[in-house]
């Protein structure tokens, strides 16, 4: 009889001298977060840095440990680590530690004091610590790691590490995308699939925290540091012209987006959905680019993106029990949550004896920081052709607004 037999086999990737790719590939992660769709499935990203004493940044999520140790062995023993960097105490950075820490027992933990404390309440593990501040260096012989915090980006406990003398930037979660792929480096794939995961991940992740983050990226740009590579702890590393996701990552900050407008509507008897379409019509002829989704049936990991390019947004729901939709509810809790800057909006709607879903949106939306245009438009079953022909006004009004602003 053939037994099926296990082949382990792990390879490391030398990203830069003497500093080692030693992650895990997720392939199959679909869901993130409870509710952020992975498409592409993600990485844990964990390096090696040799030295005269050896670093570990950042671990790998805990089902993932043994494939940690194994690419960890292809070049020393785990025992010889001294120092394991977490830059950020999340799970999927730091499910391997309990294995990781008993095949490197003598190893000493380097992160904030906050990124302790979340440890301790993870792990309750008698591990040794060392706590960190922005500007903080340690020796490990010919290279210096120099520790940056970044509180909420995107938690409390996150930091870089920085590899002085290999001008690397270490940035956890920070410039990652959920990508799994056997290529390491951004300039291997379509940049494409990069730049929609870029933007994909700041939606989901780091949306609310936009001062921060730019207040962050100011003092990273003012800091003198040269930055050759950034390798976050997902996906791929940016090797070529790294300040390009910077730079990114500021326009985000600082709430910029293209001339787009997304229209995100739900509807119950497809009246909703028509005057969703005759609006598209006004944007177009606008000259302005348009998406639209009908939020019962999008993913809204993906909508919150399309909220994050778009500088105008128009929703629609259906009125039932005086309210919005299911759907349409969710996504204006999730946008009170990521409080986009910048943005203009309108609401609009049909309805059969009461309409209060348009005043439900225009206050949710008010809510969430959004410039609302009123009054919202809403018609009474379903519109005539008078009405659509106000629906393509209705959607030309907030395109020319759109186009108005260059920001
Ligand atoms: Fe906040 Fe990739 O974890």
């Amino acid at each position: 009889m053939l037994e099926a037999q296990e082949r382990n086999v792990y390879m490391h990737v030398e990203i830069a001298d003497d500093v080692y790719w030693v992650g895990a590939i997720d392939w199959n992660l679909r869901i993130y977060h409870n509710t952020y769709s992975t498409h592409h499935g993600t990485s844990y990203n964990s390096y090696l840095i040799m030295d005269d004493k050896v670093a570990l940044v950042d671990a790998v999520y805990g089902p993932f440990g043994e494939e940690l140790i194994g690419r960890i062995s292809e070049k020393i023993p785990p025992e010889q680590i001294s120092y394991v960097i977490v830059n950020h105490s999340e799970p999927d950075h730091s499910g391997a530690l309990p294995l990781l820490m008993k095949r490197a027992p003598k190893a000493r933990i380097f992160c904030t004091a906050k990124c302790k404390d979340y440890l301790k309440r993870l792990y309750f593990a008698d591990w040794e610590f060392t706590t960190v501040k922005t500007g903080d260096e340690i020796s490990l012989g010919k290279k210096t790691l120099r520790f940056i915090e970044a509180p909420m980006m995107h938690w409390p406990d996150s930091m870089f590490t920085y590899v002085k003398e290999r001008s690397l930037l270490l940035s956890n979660d920070a410039f990652g995308q959920h990508i799994a792929s056997s290529q390491r480096f951004v300039d291997e794939i379509d940049e494409g699939i990069i730049w929609e995961e870029e933007a994909k991940y700041f939606a989901n992740t780091l949306y609310p925290f936009t001062t921060l983050i730019k207040k962050k990226l100011d003092e990273i740009n003012n800091s003198g540091l040269p930055i050759k590579m950034i390798a976050p702890s997902h996906g791929l590393i940016w090797r070529k012209d790294p300040h390009r996701v910077l730079d990114k990552y500021m326009y985000w900050a600082e709430g910029k987006a293209e001339q787009k407008v997304l229209v995100a509507y739900d509807t119950m008897w497809e009246s909703t959905a028509a005057m969703a379409r005759a609006m598209v019509e006004g944007i177009q002829r606008v000259g302005i680019a348009v998406k639209a989704c009908r939020l019962s049936a999008s993913d809204l990991s993906d909508v919150n993106k399309d909220v994050l390019e778009s500088k105008g947004l128009i929703v629609g729901s259906s009125t039932v029990n005086n309210t919005v939709l299911p759907a349409m509810a969710t996504f204006l809790e999730e946008l009170k949550g990521l409080r986009p800057k910048k943005k203009v909006a309108c609401a609009f709607g049909s309805h059969g004896w009461g309409g209060g879903a348009v005043k439900v949106i225009e206050k949710a939306l008010q809510q969430a920081g959004i410039d609302v245009i009123q009054p919202g438009l809403m018609v009474k079953h379903r519109p005539d052709p008078e009405g659509l022909n106000e629906c393509v006004e209705f959607g030309k009004k907030l395109a020319e607004r759109v186009k108005q602003d260059e920001g």
